[in-house]
């Protein structure tokens, strides 16, 4: 076969991490870029020698593809995922799949009858110490998982100076959907029922209309029972942009994971101390390198193999509609049955 062919759509931040891979992995072409904001656009384009485009539509029409990338804000995945699928590409999309009842039917009657390969890009499966604890949990060393607790908070910076969009979506969307995906995964069975309880307040007192935080409890249908907490109000002074932690805890066993403020690298400079990220997304003699890279180049390797990708749809609708449920939950101060 020939390189996979790859168009991109969404030339903001994590844009800028699909093209670094697609520009660069040896099974694949970097075909074009498209955002709204031609400037953004542009900006990419001429980075990478390709061409570029405001429109998606006009842009699938124009040039020959084998994959998209979709990397528009959480509320925007739907319409350009309907456009990829009409022409029958292969498509790569960022977390979540979609954010409404409406996006996700869009979604899946588009699919309905189509070859085509849909991966979310729920990178954790690709991150070291969750794939550990997987492989550790699959050849039984904790024996049955009892509970599971999982953190994964922001600082304030994030809704309120990095994504412009942050009140359109959700700590639920933007990170709770990864915590999910995490637990669903390692945990390896269905939520049956959720409770959530969320606070308001800090950033509406920055004129933002959305929850500070959320916290969360899942039952599962084998039995173990998972706490997870998202927020984004964390302070800026915290020495990584995520506050990340997990324990699982099994008949036999257990495991904990400090993602932030392990003390594999601490840096101490003149004005700034920090735990800086070394398995996420670092580059290494200049490469980009870590976990929210190598799921990136599984979906091109996985494609230009003609395998199936690493992670099945179903879960990734699975996770959309357990956030319903815990955002229904919060709404009505109640437990709400997850129906999978
Ligand atoms: N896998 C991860 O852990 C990870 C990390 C960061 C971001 N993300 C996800 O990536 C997506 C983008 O996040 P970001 O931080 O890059 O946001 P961003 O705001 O920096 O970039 C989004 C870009 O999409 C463009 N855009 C919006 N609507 C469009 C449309 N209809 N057609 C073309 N372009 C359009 C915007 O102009 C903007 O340039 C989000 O869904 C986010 O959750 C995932």
């Amino acid at each position: 076969m020939h390189k996979v062919k790859i168009v991109l759509i969404g030339a903001g931040t994590w844009g800028e991490a699909h093209a670094e891979i697609y520009s660069s992995h040896h099974l694949s072409e970097f075909i074009a870029v498209c955002d709204v904001s031609e400037e953004k656009a542009k900006a990419l384009a001429q980075k990478y020698n390709v061409r570029y485009f405001a429109d998606y539509e006009k842009m699938l029409d124009d040039v020959e593809c084998d994959a998209v990338a979709i990397v528009t804000p959480d509320f925007a995945h739907a319409k350009p995922i309907v456009a990829a699928a009409k022409r029958n590409k292969h498509i790569l999309c960022e977390k979540p799949l979609a954010t409404s009842y409406q996006d996700l039917n869009l979604i899946l009657n588009v699919l309905k009858g189509k070859n085509i390969q849909l991966m979310v890009d729920f990178h954790n499966r690709w991150n070291p110490p969750i794939c550990k604890i997987k492989d550790d949990i699959d050849a039984g060393k904790i024996g049955r998982i009892v509970s599971a607790y999982i953190r994964l908070n922001d600082i304030i910076y994030v809704p309120t100076e990095m994504l412009s969009w942050a009140e359109e979506s959700s700590i639920l969307w933007f990170l709770g959907s990864h915590s999910v995906d995490v637990l669903n995964w390692i945990i390896g069975a269905k939520v049956k029922r959720v409770y959530s309880v969320y606070y308001e307040g800090i950033l509406k007192s920055k004129g933002m209309d959305v929850p500070d935080l959320y916290q969360t409890i899942l039952e599962y249908s084998n039995g173990a029972v998972a706490t997870m907490e998202n927020s984004w109000i964390l302070p800026n002074t915290n020495p990584y942009v995520n506050d990340y932690k997990l324990n699982i805890t099994g008949e036999r066993g257990m495991f904990n994971m400090d993602f932030s403020h392990n003390t594999l690298l601490e840096r101490f400079l003149e004005n700034e101390s920090s735990h800086p990220d070394i398995i996420c997304k670092p580059k290494i003699h200049g490469k980009p390198t870590g976990f929210a890279y190598e799921s990136i180049r599984d979906f091109i390797e996985r494609i230009y193999h003609k395998e199936k990708v690493r992670i099945p749809l179903e879960e990734s609708i699975a996770v959309t509609k357990i956030i319903f449920a815990i955002m229904e939950s919060a709404k009505k101060k109640m437990p709400v049955t997850v129906e999978l």
